[in-house]
This record gives structure tokens, sequence and C-alpha cells, in this order.
């Protein structure tokens, strides 16, 4: 802030024309309120010369100079204020020439859009529904007991090392690496009968660049007296017809899984060639897309379900493969990427 002149050295008459010259070139109202600061008021230049004056003065002319100087105080307001006006007219005067065409559109928001994944889940939750099954959920960090011991994996059993855990240090806690551990939270709470469908996310410690660490399953539960085989098949054909279309066909291949005896490997029908082969299906005309099987009786056995009297069914698939496959996804790692011109063919 530049120093105001030294009182003493000016007369008070040039001291007010360089205030009033200063006020009236003040280009912003907080540069004009600096300026008024400087030379008005009590503290300001203009007073602290006129007290000067009064002291130099002979006494008999004391009263006039105080005069002179209250009469230069008040021009200095008089100069603030009106600077202090035309500032504010000349904004609002700026603003009213500020031209706006209020007959534009309007800028719209842009929605969000659901995930491909979401999308799946939500179809296949519908079909299911329809079908009697009750939606069941479970944690992610889930206790070895729930996701291996209980579903026939005791430790050092070798199907564990298909599936690639993530421990959690210190704790036998880990991420889970299916949905089938719903199976049993599931059990656990609730006597036969049991229908329900567990959709989730899995993880698994995969280095291969085509799969991701984190990805969806659901799982099937179906628990009641005089649960056959041949209803696992009917359902999950009516499942693949109901999410593909009435052309899906569905193949259950011999298979081992601990939980579940006996055992299958869940295809379709290529949706892409019908059958007819494919790059897709390998020219094989099947895409293997699951598990299921019936609940193994030591599964049956940690829940404390009779094992004489009820049957059940099982079944566990990957959502991001039924998504890729219905939406014609060619890449998995597409559905991870958050590509806006990938998600936005999703409304
Ligand atoms: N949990 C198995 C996996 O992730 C899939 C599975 C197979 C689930 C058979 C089932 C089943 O319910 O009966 O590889």
């Amino acid at each position: 802030m530049p120093q105001a002149p030294e009182p003493e050295k000016l007369d008070v008459v040039a001291l007010v024309d360089t205030a009033e010259r200063e006020l009236a070139a003040a280009a912003t109202e907080q540069a004009l309120r600096e300026v008024h600061a400087r030379y008005g008021g009590r503290e300001g230049a203009i007073k602290r010369a006129v007290q000067a004056a009064i002291n130099a003065a002979p006494k008999d002319r004391k009263r006039e100079v105080g005069q002179v100087g209250n009469a230069a105080l008040q021009r200095i307001e008089g100069a603030f204020e009106a600077r202090l006006r035309s500032l504010g007219d000349e904004a609002r005067t700026r603003d009213l020439a500020r031209t706006v065409d209020v007959t534009l559109p309007g800028r719209s928001h842009r929605p969000g859009h659901l995930h491909p994944i979401t999308h799946a889940r939500r179809a296949i939750e519908r079909i299911f529904a329809q079908l009697g099954f009750t939606l069941a959920t479970g944690p992610q960090v889930e206790t070895d007991f729930h996701n291996f011991e209980a579903l026939a994996m005791p430790p050092d059993h070798p199907a564990r090392d298909m599936q690639d855990t993530f421990y959690l240090a210190n704790s036998d806690l880990l991420l889970r690496t299916h949905t089938s551990p719903v199976q049993i939270r599931t059990m656990l709470a609730q006597r036969p009968p049991v229908r329900v469908i567990c959709p989730g996310t899995v993880y698994r410690r995969d280095d291969d660049p085509t799969h991701s660490p984190m990805f969806h399953q659901v799982e099937g539960l179906l628990v009641d007296e005089q649960v056959t085989f041949a209803d696992l098949k009917g359902v999950l054909l009516h499942f693949a017809r109901a999410f593909f279309g009435p052309a899906t066909t569905v193949r259950l291949r011999p298979s081992f899984f601990p939980f579940t005896e006996p055992s299958a490997e869940f295809d379709l029908s290529c949706v892409f060639c019908a059958g007819a082969g494919c790059r897709t299906c390998k020219n094989t005309g099947w895409i293997e897309v699951g598990g299921a099987g019936m609940v193994d009786p030591e599964v049956f056995r940690h829940v404390d379900y009779d094992s004489e009297r009820y049957t059940g069914f099982a079944f566990g698939f990957g959502i991001d493969r039924m998504a890729m496959l219905k939406y014609r996804i060619s890449d998995i790692r597409l559905l991870y990427e958050g590509d806006h011109r990938l998600l936005e063919q999703f409304p």
C-alpha cells in the first residue's frame, strides 16, 4: 500500500486535491475503501494534517483553521460516497449489457447407467423369483468354516487348490471364493423347505490377465422332501430359456464338487451359433457356465439337516459370464474398465 504523504510537509488543500483524485480513480470498491482509509476519517492523513496546522497556528486563528479542516474532511466523505455510488451503477450497467438468450434450450443432465452386470443380476433374480426362489446374501469376508469346511472341504482337501484364496492375515477369515457359503448360512438359519438364490461378489487370486480377481456368482439352493436331479435340470433349463431365449438347451456333464453328489458341469447350447460351432464355443456348440449337483449328505450333517428325510440340489455360475454372453461383450476386462462408451449402451 503506498504511504500517505507526510502531513506536515503538505498543506491541507494539496492533500485534499490528491485524495479526491485518487478516490475518483479507484476502479474497484476495495481500492476505493483503501484510499478512503488512508486519507479520510479520524485516523487518516487529512485529519493528522489538520491537527498539525491547528497546533502550528497562532491562538487567535486556531478556530478558523479547524473549520477549514472540517470542511476538507466532509469533502472527502462526499467524494467517497459519490464514487461508491458510481461504482455500483457501473456494475449494474455491465450486468444489464450482458446479453442472455432466454430462448436457448437448457443444458440437460445425462442420466446414469446401470452396469451390464447389474442388468444381468437383476434379470437372473427376476427369473428365479418367478419360480419362488427368495434372495439370500452373506458376507464377502467369510470364515474358513462357511467357505470350505461345511462344504465338505476340510483343511488339506485338494479341492481347496482350485480356488486360490485371499486370506486375511492372522485370522481364519478370507475373502469368499464362491457364493456357496451362503448355502451354509441359509441352512444354519432356517429349516427345510429352502428355496434361495444368492448373488454376490467373490474373490480369487488369479494372475491370468483374462480373469478378474473380483467377479460375481449366483448360487441356487433348493431343499425339500423328494427333490430329484430332474428338478435341478428342469430349473436350469427354465432359467436358460427365460434368460437367453426359448431355443436354448442345457447339458449336464458328470463332474466332481466336494459339496454335491452326484455333481455336474452345467453347459448351455452356444448362444452365438445355436450349436453349429463358432469361435466362442470353440466349435463344440456348448458353453460351460457353472457347476451343479445334489447336496451332499456331508453338507447336511454340518447344518444339522436330516439327510434321510430331505434331499436338495444346488448350482452356481458366473454372472459376469452370463452378462457377456447375453450382451455379446467379447472381453471380460471391458466389464471392469468403467469406460462410458460401454456403459452408455446399457440404459
Ligand atoms: N462353488 C462352485 C465354484 O465356485 C460352483 C458350484 C458347483 C456351486 C456346484 C454349486 C454346485 O452350488 O452345486 O466353482
